[in-house]
């Protein structure tokens, strides 16, 4: 017989359902049809759910179905949905000013800045503004192009950096394909990723030392001195969740040292805690320090749009008296950078990036373990905090993805049916290519994480068998 205190259900764990207005929801729909254009979709074939409300880790579509949120969106929502801290301090903040050019300084914008250069490594004390992530990376590469007086850029395939320009540039993955006009001085290399080494390599020490050796080679072959920056999502989030082996980061920091290059790490989706650390960097080789960072999602939520860069004491330097020549109309916009201080104080207040990595720790990384033992479909689980990956395979053996790489329609057949089988059970998952990935708000619970998973493993049941 079920333990119902040991295993709380979804209908004891989720907040009151909230009055839905279906009509309003189908108009919702309706409307999107005729008139939203969405992004990196052919608009056609596509159905949005239409989210009517959300709190904490769970929300509610447009008929009333309850979902646990293992998605946190497009993995944003670190603090969860609708926190009342941040939703209280956006309110707040329109009361007072909700906008205000880059020009000057307020409140919001300063305090923001100086909790996020806080959290960052010594040296870095500066922060640039933006919308969102692409624009951080974006900035990014700029600075660095600026500060070295080089133009090329390096960044690993099995990446993401965003859809503008130079960020669609530097992705290594098929979404730059039908964007690239060779044309802006990238070169690709291969990161490390032991389960698919590119360089038969059977330990984390191998694939690190060798990952190493063929971008040192990459870059005394590009020309080092021809060369502005080194980009790498410090974790690579959408491209698979792979953690960089030891001594991988600290290497590529002392071939950026050797020959000038900066070094850019992408905390976009990896940052403010997804992790369980406040930036990802934090993890590994006694935290190797970039001259730049990317943030964005984690750092409010996405609660009101906000990314940025923080940029090391010595590219601040040469724009003392040298002009920057980039900006934006909402760099620091108000409402934003309010959202950011009240969710790092949250966060910090509540303890939520530990809760983070304590729940990876003690709860997603042993029991998407144990799920694996009993789905040959499992090749890999990668991961920690709030940040998980299930390679999913054809055969263990060779290792075969599931579907193929870049799989779309009824290629993709055996994932649409897992996120099918999650739906029905209330459960909301991220699914890229082969591999389903359980990324949770950071304020998820022990006992949402024990609930998720034991939905994910009915999912796996129903669709590859048990
Ligand atoms: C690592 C990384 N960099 C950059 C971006 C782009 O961010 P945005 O969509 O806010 O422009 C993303 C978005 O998913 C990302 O994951």
């Amino acid at each position: 017989m079920t333990n119902v205190a040991a295993h709380p259900t979804a209908d004891e764990l989720a907040p009151p359902t909230p009055s839905i207005d279906r009509a309003a929801s189908r108009r919702a729909y309706d409307e999107d049809r005729a008139h939203v254009f969405h992004s990196w979709s052919a608009q056609g074939s596509l159905t949005p759910m239409v989210v009517a409300a959300a709190q904490g880790s769970w929300l509610w579509d447009g008929d009333g179905n309850r979902f646990l949120d293992f998605s946190s969106q497009l993995v944003n929502t670190n603090i969860g949905h609708q926190h009342p801290r941040v939703v209280a301090a956006i309110q707040e903040q329109a009361a007072r000013l909700c906008t205000i050019a880059p020009q000057h300084a307020n409140e919001a914008r300063s305090e923001a800045a100086r909790l996020i250069t806080q959290l960052a490594p010594v040296g870095l004390d500066h922060v640039f503004f933006t919308n969102g992530g692409a624009e951080a990376v974006e900035n990014a590469v700029r600075m660095a192009r600026l500060h070295t007086g080089r133009r090329k850029v390096l960044s690993r395939y099995r990446s993401y950096h965003g859809h503008t320009q130079a960020a669609i540039h530097l992705t290594g993955d098929p979404r730059r394909w039908p964007n690239d006009s060779g044309a802006e001085g990238v070169v690709h290399f291969v990161g490390p990723f032991l389960y698919r080494s590119q360089f038969h390599a059977t330990t984390e020490a191998e694939e690190s030392e060798r990952a190493l050796a063929h971008l040192t080679h990459l870059v005394e072959m590009e020309g080092p001195a021809t060369i502005a920056a080194i980009i790498l999502e410090t974790i690579p989030g959408t491209a698979g969740i792979m953690p960089p082996p030891p001594g991988y980061l600290a290497g590529v920091r002392a071939l950026c040292d050797r020959h000038g290059i900066m070094l850019i790490l992408d905390e976009v989706m990896a940052g403010f805690g997804r992790t369980g650390a406040w930036f990802a960097r934090d993890h590994f080789d006694g935290g190797v320090t970039p001259d730049l960072i990317a943030f964005a999602k984690g750092v409010n939520s996405g609660y009101v749009p906000l990314g940025g860069v923080v940029l090391s004491n010595a590219i601040h330097e040469t724009f003392r008296e040298r002009v920057y020549p980039g900006g934006l109309t909402y760099s620091g916009h108000p409402l934003a950078c309010a959202a950011a201080v009240a969710t790092i104080s949250a966060m910090r207040d509540e303890g939520i990036v530990d809760n983070a990595r304590r729940v990876g720790q003690d709860v997603l990384g042993p029991g998407l373990r144990e799920l694996a033992t009993r789905h040959p479909v499992i090749g890999e689980v990668r991961g920690l905090g709030v940040f998980w990956a299930l390679e999913l395979v054809a055969d263990r053996g060779t290792r075969a993805p599931l579907v193929p790489y870049n799989a779309s329609g009824a290629a993709a057949g055996p994932m649409n049916d897992l996120v099918a089988a999650c739906k029905r059970r209330g459960l909301l998952p991220f699914v890229n290519m082969n591999r389903l990935h359980v990324v949770p708000p950071c304020t998820v619970t022990v006992d949402e994480a024990r609930l998720g998973l034991r939905l994910l493993a009915d999912a796996f049941g129903e669709v590859f068998g048990s």
